[in-house]
């Protein structure tokens, strides 16, 4: 049986909008193969930001670690654990300030860590973990530039017809996960959607077929 991961970030619970898409996409990848559902709500349980502690034990050698340096390092080491053991990921966030919201990015200060999901070398960085697939569903207020879409992995239900920001959340977050060893990363951003009612059933048919699709091929290889 596969795990699956589902990291949702929103503060908006059942108004979320990144939340409800995430679910169905979970529903729809539990529908499609046999998985065991794991959840982490990082709005319910924020993670704590890095601090000095953390920070001095991530760069001493694990041979020379005390009882406090493995006691800093306790929540980095459960949820790298938890990210090691997950076969796919289900991550749903808001864009805050065209990246991701601060909840999230204490996760990633956490399971980026030097030594143990990469490794520094002459050449640069080199993840640590196996791949897996990875879904991103971004929920941002306004809409991101057309130019925008950055690889062919990454889905908007932009139609196109507003100048927007740029979305400095999708490509961030492709580029840790390579960091760590993953580079199978599926986004979709879900883009104003209390403009209009048009625009909302747009992006709702649209991420009805996204899901779909991304259930279907997960069924082939799981
Ligand atoms: C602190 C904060 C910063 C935000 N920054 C942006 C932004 O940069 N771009 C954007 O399009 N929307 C921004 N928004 C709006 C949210 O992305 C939008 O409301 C989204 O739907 C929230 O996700 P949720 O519906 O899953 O809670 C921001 C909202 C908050 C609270």
């Amino acid at each position: 049986m596969s795990v699956l991961l589902h990291i949702s970030a929103s503060t908006r619970g059942d108004a979320s909008h990144s939340r409800r898409v995430g679910r169905a996409l979970v529903e729809a990848l539990r529908h499609a193969a046999d998985v065991r559902l794991v959840t982490r709500d990082l709005a319910r349980e924020p993670v704590p930001h890095a601090d000095a502690a953390y920070f001095d034990a991530m760069l001493m050698p694990q041979a020379e670690r005390g009882a406090s340096e493995t006691a800093a390092l306790t929540l980095s080491e459960t949820l790298i654990e938890e990210l090691e053991s997950a076969d796919a990921l289900v991550i749903d966030t808001p864009m805050h300030n065209f990246t991701v919201p601060s909840v999230l990015k204490a996760w990633v200060d956490q399971v980026v860590r030097v030594g143990r999901t990469f490794n520094t070398t002459p050449n640069g960085k080199v993840g640590l973990l196996r791949d897996r697939p990875v879904f991103v569903v971004v929920a941002c207020g306004g809409s991101v530039a057309a130019s925008d879409t950055h690889t062919e992995s990454d889905a908007t239900t932009s139609t196109g017809s507003h100048r927007g920001q740029t979305d400095f959340i999708t490509p961030y977050l492709r580029y840790v996960f390579a960091t760590i060893g993953i580079t199978d990363v599926r986004t979709l951003r879900l883009e104003a959607l209390r403009r209009s009612e048009a625009e909302f059933a747009h992006a709702e048919a649209f991420s009805a077929r996204w899901i779909a699709a991304q259930a279907a091929e997960f069924a082939k290889s799981h």
